[in-house]
């Protein structure tokens, strides 16, 4: 079955579809994106990513390429055309083609649009639950990370550096020593005193779909959470520590820096959130 993908209105096979080299996602990195997780063949949390995309073309001034609920449309051909019963679907809207030039073009200039999925394995209790490491660098990327541009050189070095230390992911520290967030992930942490905490989502970090949903099924369950900023230090004393994020769902964090997290594995609060979203995703998806 030929993989198919989507630009500017058309539905094409994969080793076809291209984008002109005057696209000023191409050029500048002008344009934004979403990554939105697929099970059971829908995909989940869909409204809070195209919310957060509108915003994300709002902060910048790029136009809807179409209307949501058009897009929604597009989303489940995509899924259809493609078989995707787990995977994941990538969104990416670019201020459009137009001759080089840094100030914006033309109003007149049509935003890009262009969608790609994946197939990928089922999400498993087991293997996510086995706990990776991460390595910590410093925060150099520009001061609006609350925004999900497509400009993610930093990022792509952070998580190349991960690589090559063996660990899954890197936490970005700013000047002040505080943790924002990794690569393609949010952090948190639970204290040494038993404190669930995640950075507060202004313009240092992205707010992630995944916290959201984390944040509220913690809520739910009565478990208590504090929205701050942590330190290095506090990360590496503390009891417990994980990620979350559309393609990493929720992984326990066993080592940081090469320091073991509290006695190296994965921690009982981490995993049973692992276990609530999966319970979530699979509330969402219909899937028993
Ligand atoms: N990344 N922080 C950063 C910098 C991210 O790039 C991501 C997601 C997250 C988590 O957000 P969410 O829970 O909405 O996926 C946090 C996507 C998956 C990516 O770039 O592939």
């Amino acid at each position: 079955m030929p993989r198919i993908s989507y630009v500017n209105g058309r539905y094409l096979r994969h080793p076809d579809a291209a984008i002109h080299i005057e696209d000023r996602g191409y050029q500048f990195a002008d344009g934004v994106y979403e990554v939105v997780a697929v099970h059971g063949g829908r995909p989940i949390d869909e409204d809070g990513h195209l919310e957060r995309l509108g915003r994300s073309l709002g902060e910048l001034g790029i136009a809807w390429p179409m209307k949501v609920r058009p897009m929604k449309v597009v989303m489940g051909e995509m899924l259809r055309r493609n078989h995707i019963h787990h995977g994941m679907l990538y969104i990416q809207v670019t201020r459009g083609v137009a001759p080089r030039g840094h100030a914006f073009p033309d109003p007149s200039t049509a935003s890009s649009l262009v969608m790609t999925t994946r197939s990928l394995p089922a999400p498993d209790k087991e293997t996510l639950g086995r706990g990776v490491t991460v390595i910590t660098i410093p925060d150099i990327r520009w001061e609006r990370r609350d925004i999900k541009t497509i400009g993610l050189l930093p990022n792509c070095l952070g998580k190349q550096q991960a690589v090559e230390a063996g660990a899954f992911e890197a936490w970005m520290v700013d000047g002040d020593g505080l943790v924002t967030e990794g690569t393609l992930s949010n952090a948190w942490i639970v204290t040494e005193s038993g404190e669930l905490v995640t950075r507060h989502a202004d313009r240092a970090i992205l707010d992630g779909v995944t916290r959201r949903a984390v944040l509220g099924l913690a809520g739910k369950r009565g478990i208590a959470f504090h929205e701050r900023p942590f330190s290095v230090e506090e990360a590496k004393d503390a009891r417990e520590a994980f990620v979350t994020g559309t393609t990493a769902l929720v992984k326990p964090v066993v080592g940081i820096d090469g320091q073991d997290i509290g006695d190296g594995r994965p921690g009982k609060l981490s995993l049973e959130l692992l276990g609530f979203y999966l319970d979530h995703v699979r509330d969402l998806c219909g899937e028993a």
